[in-house]
């Protein structure tokens, strides 16, 4: 970040030896008083064509609980597209970007297929953080699964692909904090769907305060929009506690919905029903069973991944995508209460052509064996005859 001259209070860049009152706070405090945020967003939002820092924005495309997304070029160093998300107002622009440089060198240790960078970070004129990432011209996973009518087989191998790269943050030393569908968008790979996971590092540059106060529940809501993804702990006033393991909860999140069409708490109904509701569904209410639409593995690799208790949740990442791997090649998964009847049912369904020639070799053996005892026997009873 290179900003000359900042207000103090919200780090909006003010023209040199600038004295008095920070004009962006000023216009905030009327605009709060008057209730007016929407209008504040309004009055200091971008264009096509503006400049923000080194990065020209093009097009605005898309738009979060968060703030606005747009398609931008960056021309120095390097000519190249980036997508630049600018956060709403309301936020802290100097312990945002804070938080962001804090974690600045993980980030640019990590190096996936699977992730999109994040670049920079910074703020704008008007003192708003954002956060400059690589462009991925895709849909959100679900709406390409979808749209495409894939198999569960298609959405399987779509979703191990997003495990790897988790696993891969993770190694590094990275939470992503906010995985969700819109987090991890589809994009095509020499013809081939190939997913990227997209916000690393940002839930946690922004999410510093979620859920510390009651009063910050609406804004809460309204910022992270999508509870149904958050894990029991995440839940909690301690954002500190949350580790690797919620991460695993959100992936499970999205292999229901990849599975059944829905999450298993609805993002709507939760926030409908007020915090403390909420909190108590995410850590007591049991998601409902995909037994339904997916029996055995899957349901329980699933639910493996909800456990409310995280010390009960797949370790790794590496975990849940390898006990997937199992359920395709018919092998017992771990998600499993093993029982011998099980075991034996994967085994005979990993072996099924085995076993069919076993059985009909065991099955003309058996035949064999009948005949020839039924010959020896009629040639004896022959040799009995003639001889009386
Ligand atoms: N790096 C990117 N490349 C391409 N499109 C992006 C990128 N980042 C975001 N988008 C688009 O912008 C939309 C809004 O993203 P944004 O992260 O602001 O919101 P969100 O993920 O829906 O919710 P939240 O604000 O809770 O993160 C995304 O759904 C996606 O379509
Ligand atoms: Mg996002």
């Amino acid at each position: 970040m290179s900003i000359a001259s900042q207000c103090p209070e919200c780090g909006a860049a003010l023209p040199e030896n600038f004295s008095g009152g920070c004009p962006v706070c000023a216009l905030r405090g009327a605009l709060a008083l008057s209730g007016a945020s929407a209008e504040a967003e309004v009055v200091m939002a971008e264009k096509p064509m503006d400049w923000i820092g080194r990065y020209k924005l093009l097009q605005k495309i898309g738009e979060g609980g968060m703030g606005t997304v747009w398609m931008a070029e960056q021309e120095e160093p390097i000519r190249r597209g980036v997508a630049l998300k600018i956060i709403k107002l309301g936020m802290d622009t100097k312990q945002v970007i804070g938080r962001f440089e804090a974690e600045r060198q993980a980030l640019a240790l990590m190096d996936h297929p699977n992730i999109a960078k994040v670049l920079d970070a910074g703020a704008t004129e008007t003192g708003r953080p954002y956060f400059v990432m690589e462009l991925v011209r895709g849909v959100k996973i679900t709406e390409y699964c979808d749209q495409h009518q894939l198999a569960t087989r298609q959405r399987l191998d779509l979703f191990m692909q997003v495990c790897q790269a988790v696993q891969h943050a993770h190694q590094k030393g990275i939470i992503h904090r906010d995985l969700k569908p819109s987090n991890i968008l589809v994009t095509h790979n020499g013809g081939v769907p190939m997913p990227k996971v997209i916000d690393f590092g940002i839930a946690k540059a922004t999410g510093g305060q979620i859920l510390t106060d009651k009063t910050v529940f609406t804004a809460f809501a309204q910022l992270i929009g999508t509870p149904a993804y958050m894990s029991p702990e995440q839940t909690g006033m301690n954002t500190l506690d949350v580790d690797t393991r919620s991460d695993i909860y959100a992936l499970g999140v999205l292999l229901y919905e990849l599975l059944t069409g829905n999450p298993p708490f609805e993002t709507k109904a939760l926030v409908q029903a007020g915090v403390d509701e909420m909190r108590r569904v995410i850590r007591e209410q049991e998601p409902p069973k995909l037994v339904n639409l997916v029996r055995g593995d899957l349901d329980w690799i699933v639910m493996k991944c909800l456990e409310k208790d995280r010390t009960r949740r797949y370790a790794t990442a590496n975990a849940l995508a390898g006990d997937l791997e199992h359920h395709l090649h018919h092998e017992p998964v771990s998600a499993a209460a093993p029982g011998a009847w099980y075991r034996v049912s994967k085994f005979a369904r990993r072996h099924r052509a085995g076993i069919a020639l076993v059985t009909i070799f065991v099955h003309l053996l058996a035949t064999g064996v009948v005949i020839s005892t039924w010959q020896g026997g009629s040639t004896q009873s022959g040799i009995w005859s003639r001889l009386h």
